[in-house]
């Protein structure tokens, strides 16, 4: 029998940086945890060596991220190629996503975006961002991004009243854990009945097994995972990859 899934021990232990709040926030020193990022453990290892088709500009977008004080923000890339291999699956042209940071999976999925594909990018720092932007380029996907630096519940409220509801099919939300419940909602209004909605960070580190009561972000996790469970807008498959992914299907 498989040990369980080590990126989950990596949570664990990467608790305050893969928890991916922002780090205005205010964390420790990141660059310890560094060591964790994946590469101590053997069987994420061979996970990745023997499923990671990574285009080389992608590859190239996580070192230089992995490299970052704040690196291990970054989705885990076996992760991110579950969602690009969704977005190809239910042919999505139109992607919403919540949280971008350096854009590893901004470019991982405007890469498997048709030509006349979009990639809503939604984030408040734009320092981030400028470090992904060039390889957006050198990829040839740039025309397929369009990065909106603001709250992400104001560029969703935008979408909305533009007229924009039920036509996106994937959304990936991955920013501040205290607003997932409003983005889940509005993700769910904005994508088509069969679109998917991948949120990140649902096991939170382990936190979700006994939510303490001064952390909200464990507690606002807990209540959407429970939420989700009884959600008959959705089927739902709950993965235990990277700190944990919901994958929701609009029915
Ligand atoms: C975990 S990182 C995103 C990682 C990214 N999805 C990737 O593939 O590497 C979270 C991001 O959410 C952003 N963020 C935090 N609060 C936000 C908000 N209210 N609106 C939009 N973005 C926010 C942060 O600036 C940060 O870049």
């Amino acid at each position: 029998m498989l040990e369980p899934m080590p990126a989950i021990s990596r949570s664990y232990y990467a608790l305050f940086f893969v928890g991916k709040r922002y780090p205005s926030l205010g964390f420790g020193t990141p660059r310890s945890t560094k060591a964790a990022f994946g590469k101590s453990s053997p069987l994420w290892q061979y996970i990745v060596d023997h499923s990671l088709r990574e285009h080389p500009i992608l590859k190239k977008l996580r070192l230089l991220t992995a490299d970052h004080p704040w690196g291990q923000m970054m989705v885990s890339c076996d992760q991110a190629q579950l969602m690009a291999n969704l977005v190809k699956l239910i042919k999505a042209k139109k992607v919403i996503e919540i949280g971008v940071f350096t854009g590893y999976n901004t470019l991982n999925m405007a890469l498997v975006l048709p030509d006349n594909g979009r990639v809503i990018a939604c984030d408040i720092n734009e320092e981030y961002a400028k470090i992904g932007k060039p390889l957006w380029k050198e990829a040839g996907v740039e025309h397929k991004i369009d990065l909106r630096i603001k709250p992400a519940i104001q560029t969703l409220d935008e979408l909305l009243a533009g007229g924009e509801a039920e036509t996106f099919d994937f959304a990936f939300i991955d920013a501040d854990k205290e607003s997932y419940n409003e983005y889940y909602e509005k993700c769910l209004r904005l994508i088509k009945k069969g679109g998917i909605i991948a949120i990140d960070n649902v096991l939170w580190g382990g936190r979700v097994l006994k939510p303490r009561k001064d952390d909200l972000a464990a507690q606002n996790i807990h209540h959407l995972n429970e939420k989700l469970l009884r959600d008959a807008r959705v089927s739902i498959s709950m993965i235990p990859m990277g700190d944990g992914v919901t994958l929701a299907f609009k029915l």
